[in-house]
């Protein structure tokens, strides 16, 4: 009985909250068979390959005060650094050398005129070396529409701005209430980066503290409603040095976070099949084949870490965050052999944009010729 559910469950192509809360309780052989049809899904909809984003995470220095996050404001332990314009460049070229196709330029928030125009600086000159042929991908916070435009137009073309939880009433305990941490505030930037003309990205931490299984039901029907075009999302993973510590006792254990993250990118993998979904770092924080894990149940998209070794420490956003001795090229040997050991390609230089992007601009045109 159970069996014909899951089967009828599996085979939709429309979910209700009460299918994905089903599918997100499956364990032993029901978990098994949902991964299957999630890797069939995705073999089908976009393919075998998995795509490279190089990642330089270039500042931490950050204006918010997020309560899970290591590099928030107020933490005094973190040495706040940015990575030099030429180191920058460096990076990109190696990306760009070796074929990864795109990068992902990270940092902490900020706003500042100064901020807005390096960044604005660097992705001209990114584009420049790269003959414009680097994608790049932008992951710096909220920041007003002009910026979005402004950066899109020097050549940014994807954005990834998670909501972090889709429960407003959550939200509001991961986050000071103030005017900074705004939940409509977060809604309307995500609304701002798709009218500039974005493909985007947004995503939730599974695991959190007060978290429950239908909150994260609830959270890929959100994905769904603001119809992303790509998706990170990875498991909570507590950091000494803020105030989320505190509920460390309350939280699911490592093992169930991790297993949940890797249900939760399979079930968004059958409910929004051609989008492109990232296998988040914090996976392999807590196996060190959870990339690779992702990887073979829905995900096809990696970010390689570039980010100059000398800084990783300092970026560290939760504990036992991996890859921080490796450089470059030790990431890429490594994250090959384990794709390549997931049965999957790499995308060697193919933007491997998202798939639901491009058909959904296809259906704006048409409609803007009728
Ligand atoms: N555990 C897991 N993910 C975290 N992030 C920040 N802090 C943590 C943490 N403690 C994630 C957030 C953010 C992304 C850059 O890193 O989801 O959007
Ligand atoms: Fe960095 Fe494996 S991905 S060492």
């Amino acid at each position: 009985m159970e069996q014909d559910k899951l089967h009828n469950i599996l085979n939709k192509t429309e979910f209700t909250k009460e299918d994905i809360v089903f599918l997100l309780s499956q364990t032993g052989e029901g978990r098994t068979r949902l991964f299957k049809k999630a890797n069939a899904v995705k073999q089908e909809i976009v393919g075998q390959k998995v795509y490279f984003r190089g990642l330089i995470e270039f500042s931490n220095i950050c204006s918010k005060d997020c309560f899970y996050c290591g590099i928030r404001k107020s933490n005094t332990h973190v040495s706040r650094y940015v990575v030099t314009d030429e180191e920058i460049l460096y990076a990109a070229k190696y990306a760009y050398e070796n074929d990864y196709a795109s990068l992902v330029l990270q940092s902490g928030e900020i706003s500042s005129p100064a901020f807005v125009d390096r960044v604005d600086r660097l992705l001209k000159e990114i584009k420049k070396i790269s003959n414009g042929k680097l994608g790049i991908t932008l992951s710096c916070g909220e920041q007003s529409p002009e910026t979005y435009q402004r950066w899109f137009a020097s050549g940014a073309h994807r954005y990834l701005l998670r909501i972090e939880t889709s429960s407003p009433k959550l939200f509001y305990k991961i986050h000071p209430k103030d005017e900074t941490h705004d939940y409509i505030r977060r809604l309307k930037a995500l609304k701002d980066l798709r009218l500039a003309g974005y493909q985007v990205g947004s995503g939730v931490m599974i695991g959190l503290p007060f978290q429950k299984l239908e909150d994260l039901a609830d959270d890929i029907l959100f994905l769904k409603t603001l119809d992303v075009d790509m998706c990170g999302m990875g498991p909570y993973l507590e950091h000494e040095e803020t105030p989320l510590f505190q509920y460390k006792d309350e939280l699911w254990p490592k093992e169930e976070r991790f297993d949940m993250a890797l249900k939760m990118v399979a079930v968004l993998r059958l409910v929004m099949p051609d989008i492109n979904i990232a296998a988040a770092t914090a996976l392999q924080a807590i196996d060190p084949a959870g990339r690779e894990k992702a990887v073979t149940l829905g995900a096809n998209v990696i970010m390689p870490n570039l980010t100059p070794t000398a800084y990783r420490e300092e970026y560290r956003l939760y504990e036992n965050k991996p890859c921080l001795d490796e450089d470059a090229e030790q990431c890429k040997n490594c994250l090959e052999a384990r794709i390549h050991l997931a049965g999957d390609e790499i995308g060697y230089g193919e933007w491997g944009d998202s798939k639901h992007f491009k058909k959904r601009k296809q259906k704006d045109e048409q409609s803007s010729q009728n």
